[in-house]
């Protein structure tokens, strides 16, 4: 039998890009919300040794450029296991960039593997081998609410916000991420931005000063968690203060006069009723946040019909996030 389990995507609620660094990444912040949108993964074990990727999509690659080939080199290195691995990835999650579709695949086999050799690792372990495979693989190993810093791949939790709908848009249009950072460089030269670490800094203050106005609440435990959404309109509420704290995403400077498309696609989902809308990492994925489930559908069917290829779904609590995560055999 193989492990069945699902592996879902974020969107980022804001991203603010700093210095560039001597290893060639860029120093960030940003907020990572996992969303309810998934790809389908089975793992199992044969005899024999390598790895062996099978995707009926033909535009994922199943060779050793796939997030996966490297994760489970690395997890079987680490969990000292022997064997053939085969992966099969059921791609329904749209190829667009922006997503993290590729990165979630990344962590679902790291841990697709750890049933299925039936050993754990360790979760600094785990950390540790998601950053060397992407800088936005580590947020899968936390789900929900994430403050992502570093590069990206230094990943806090979050006080997790109440699901809440959203529509995911993704226009077919290629954007390059290193191409993105790159002109964001270029770009900021130019504009009369405040330093780089001052803005992370105000980036960083933004969210505390919303960590520190969400409401908490004590749970059987004795615990505290963000407090679940109650009455209609609420969910949304908590996701709309942190998103106009003004912890805006910086590629959409970039991206935007670049492929004026994905503007009109973020007005697109506003006319629709989104509440907020935004470009999601680089893109080109842009998300909108509705403040009901019919409003989102209603608002994805509008898109569609003006030939922009949406769907509507909601956020992921990190409880609901791990809930769904294993399939089968987990
Ligand atoms: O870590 P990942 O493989 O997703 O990064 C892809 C590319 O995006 C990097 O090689 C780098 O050019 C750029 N990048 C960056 N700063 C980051 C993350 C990515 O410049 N924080």
């Amino acid at each position: 039998m193989p492990v069945t389990v699902r592996s879902f995507a974020k969107i980022n609620l804001g991203l603010c890009i700093g210095p560039s660094r001597p290893d060639g990444f860029h120093e960030l912040r940003t907020v990572y919300q996992t969303i309810g949108l998934h790809d389908i993964l089975r793992l199992r074990l044969e005899r024999g040794s390598g790895i062996e990727i099978r995707c009926a999509d033909r535009r994922v690659p199943t060779d050793q450029t796939n997030t996966c080939y490297r994760m489970l080199e690395l997890g079987m290195s680490a969990l000292g296991a022997k064997g053939r691995v085969v992966l099969e990835i059921e791609k329904r999650l749209p190829i667009q960039g922006g997503l993290g579709g590729a990165s979630g695949n990344a962590v679902s086999a790291l841990l697709a593997l750890e049933v299925a050799v039936k050993k754990r690792l360790p979760a600094g372990d785990r950390l540790r081998l998601a950053a060397e495979v992407g800088s936005d693989v580590p947020l899968f190993l936390v789900g929900g609410t994430v403050l992502g810093a570093g590069r990206g791949e230094q990943v806090y939790p979050l006080a997790d916000l109440p699901s809440t709908p959203c529509v995911i848009a993704t226009p077919e249009i290629g954007v390059s991420t290193p191409k993105a950072f790159a002109d964001w460089d270029a770009a900021a030269a130019k504009l009369t931005l405040p330093e780089p670490s001052a803005r992370m800094n105000g980036f960083s203050r933004e969210v505390s000063a919303w960590l520190s106005s969400v409401p908490w609440e004590k749970t059987s435990k004795g615990r505290c968690a963000g407090a679940p959404a109650r009455g209609r309109g609420r969910a949304e509420t908590q996701l709309l203060d942190l998103v106009r704290t003004g912890i805006e995403n910086d590629f959409e400077r970039v991206v935007f006069p670049q492929y004026p498309a994905l503007r009109d696609v973020r007005c697109a989902l506003e006319k629709a009723g989104a509440a907020y809308a935004s470009l999601s990492g680089s893109g080109s994925a842009v998300y909108g946040i509705f403040a009901t489930r019919g409003a989102a559908e209603e608002a994805s069917a509008r898109l569609g019909k003006q030939g922009i290829p949406a769907q509507a779904t909601v956020t992921l609590t990190r409880g609901q996030y791990w809930k769904r995560f294993p399939v089968s055999s987990f």
